[in-house]
Order: structure tokens, then C-alpha cells, then sequence
């Protein structure tokens, strides 16, 4: 059981970690290159409406697994050793996992919600504004990502 819960943890991290990195590796950059600010905002208005529900789904999964992965691990070690000691990657992963979250957050309901206002009335420098701004909050998600990862492989 707690394999599934694991797969399904590594599952959830892939399709949005995945999911960034094809964003800003190589459909971002090739938006900017071939497409000027009218249809490069509407390209991008609609790839993140279908991106984002992904990485609600996405949030949804890693918080339930990862929370159950916590716990269950903190219970067996406590009832074996008496103290609830897991390792402190886990801890870094729990914390940047929440702060990635709450970015995300961030992104959804004040970047693309004035993106979304900005286009409805074809603002186009308003809505490439706050374009830029969900793109920095993604990288910024997108190296908290790979440092909880690294945290939870390497730091014991
Ligand atoms: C509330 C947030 C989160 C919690 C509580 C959490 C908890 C955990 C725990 C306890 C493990 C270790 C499982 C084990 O080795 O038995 C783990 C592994 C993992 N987590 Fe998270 N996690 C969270 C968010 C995230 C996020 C946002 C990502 C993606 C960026 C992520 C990606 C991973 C990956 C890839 C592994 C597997 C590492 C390995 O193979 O050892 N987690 N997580």
C-alpha cells in the first residue's frame, strides 16, 4: 500500500515538475521567438488554463501522499526507537512543498486572474505584465521544486 502511495507522490511530482520544465525550457522560449505579444499572451492564456488545472490535480495528490508518507514513516519510527525523528530532508521537502503551493496560489488567483482580466479587454501590456509575473513565480517553483527533491535524496 504505501508503494502505491509513493508512486502515486512520484506520479503527481512529475507531471507538474514535468510540466514546468517544458513550459520554461522549450515552449516559453519558442512562443518568444516565433509569435509577437498579441497571439504569444493568447498561446500562453491557453496552455496555462489547461497547465493549471494539471497542477491543481497535481497539488491535490502531493499534499494527500505526501502528508500520509509523513506520518505513517513518523508512527513506525517512533514506535520503534520511542522518539518521532524523520529525516530532515523530509522536513525541507514538507516545508518548500507547502511554500510551492502557496506560490502557486499565488500565481492562480492574482497573475492569471489579472492575466485573464487584462485579455478580456485586449490590454495587451497589462496582460504581458502579468505574464512576466507568473513566469517569474514558475521559475521560482521550478528551483524550489529541485531543492525539495535534492533535500529529500541527499539530506539525511
Ligand atoms: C506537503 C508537501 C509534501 C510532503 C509532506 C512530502 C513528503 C514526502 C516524503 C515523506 C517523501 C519520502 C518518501 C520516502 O522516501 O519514503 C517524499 C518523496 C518525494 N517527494 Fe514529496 N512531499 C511534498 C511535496 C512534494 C513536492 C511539491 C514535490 C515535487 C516538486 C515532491 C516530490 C517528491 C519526490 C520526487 C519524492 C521521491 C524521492 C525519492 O525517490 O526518494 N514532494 N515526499
Amino acid at each position: 500500500m504505501i508503494d502505491v502511495v509513493k508512486l502515486m507522490h512520484l506520479v503527481a511530482a512529475i507531471f507538474w515538475m514535468g510540466g514546468m520544465a517544458f513550459m520554461l525550457l522549450a515552449l516559453r522560449p519558442a512562443a518568444v521567438a516565433l509569435l509577437e505579444p498579441p497571439e504569444r499572451l493568447m498561446l500562453m492564456g491557453a496552455v496555462w488554463k489547461r497547465f493549471f488545472l494539471i497542477v491543481m490535480v497535481s497539488i491535490v495528490a502531493l499534499f494527500a501522499t505526501g502528508t500520509h508518507l509523513y506520518t505513517a514513516a513518523f508512527r513506525a519510527i517512533k514506535a520503534a526507537t520511542g522518539q518521532g525523528a524523520v529525516p530532515l530532508g523530509w522536513n525541507v521537502m514538507l516545508v518548500l512543498g507547502l511554500l510551492m503551493m502557496a506560490i502557486f496560489g499565488h500565481i492562480y488567483f492574482a497573475g492569471y486572474a489579472k492575466f485573464k482580466r487584462a485579455m478580456a479587454v485586449q490590454e495587451w501590456p497589462l496582460a504581458g505584465k502579468a505574464a512576466a509575473q507568473i513566469h517569474t513565480l514558475m521559475v521560482t517553483n521550478f528551483v524550489l521544486g529541485w531543492l525539495a527533491i535534492a533535500a529529500v535524496r541527499l539530506v539525511r
